[in-house]
């Protein structure tokens, strides 16, 4: 399964870079919001620490001409874009097209299995099922990673399953076991992926057994 952080601060992808974690980053407007960074910038920067890890920038248009527009400025920022557009009609259009002329797309907000079916059907790179905004109103939003998947298969559609707004590290195992190709997770959560009370405890044992050997390993 590939692990791409959900955020637009720098400090946190280059450390989670740094320890080895990252396949790609997302962004949306609400993050580049929350960061307070220049758009623009803030993505080439991104880009230029993940070389060839793919990055998504959202548009901002909610109509085709304007997502195309946007969405060619955001693709000539850096090789490794990937333009997300919003799972409307207007966006599915925008996908097709994109897709058409080599552009790599992740089509955003998707809450249905018909709305990632549409996706498929317009080539989009990345579908983005929300999963944490449909548990919040009581939707299992793992049974729509599992419907993604299994339609997938059915038809040998080749774009990725992307679980997004993800809340909880069971959130992430659930997906994987579910078959989602990614997981794009918030910074924190993906840290408490690693952590385990008995890691702790075992660890704090092995170091305190350790010290009373007298012992040094170098
Ligand atoms: C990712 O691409 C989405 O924008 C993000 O996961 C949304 O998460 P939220 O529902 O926590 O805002």
């Amino acid at each position: 399964m590939k692990f791409f952080v959900d955020t637009a601060e720098v400090s946190d992808i280059r450390e989670l870079h740094d320890i080895g974690l990252l396949d790609g980053v997302t962004t949306n407007p609400s993050l580049i919001a929350k960061s307070g960074r220049d758009f623009k910038e803030v993505v080439q920067e991104i880009c230029a620490l993940l070389p060839g890890l793919p990055v998504s920038a959202e548009v901002a248009a909610t109509d085709y001409d304007g997502m195309m527009a946007e969405g060619k400025v955001l693709a000539a920022l850096a090789d490794n874009v990937v333009v997300k557009l919003p799972l409307t009609l207007d966006g599915l259009k925008a996908c097709k097209h994109m897709t058409s002329e080599g552009i790599r797309t992740n089509v955003t907000l998707c809450f249905s299995a018909n709305q990632a079916l549409l996706a498929a059907k317009c080539g989009a790179t990345y579908i983005s099922p929300f999963i944490g905004r449909l548990d919040d109103l009581n939707v299992d939003g793992m049974d729509l990673i599992q419907d993604i998947r299994m339609i997938y298969d059915n038809y040998d559609y080749q774009t990725q399953v992307l679980a997004a707004s993800i809340r909880t590290p069971n959130h992430v195992s659930q997906a994987a076991l579910a078959g989602a190709d990614v997981a794009t997770i918030p910074p924190a959560v993906l840290k408490k992926l690693a952590s385990h009370m008995l890691t702790d405890k075992g660890l704090e044992a092995f170091v305190k057994d350790w010290a009373s050997t007298g012992q040094s390993i170098l």
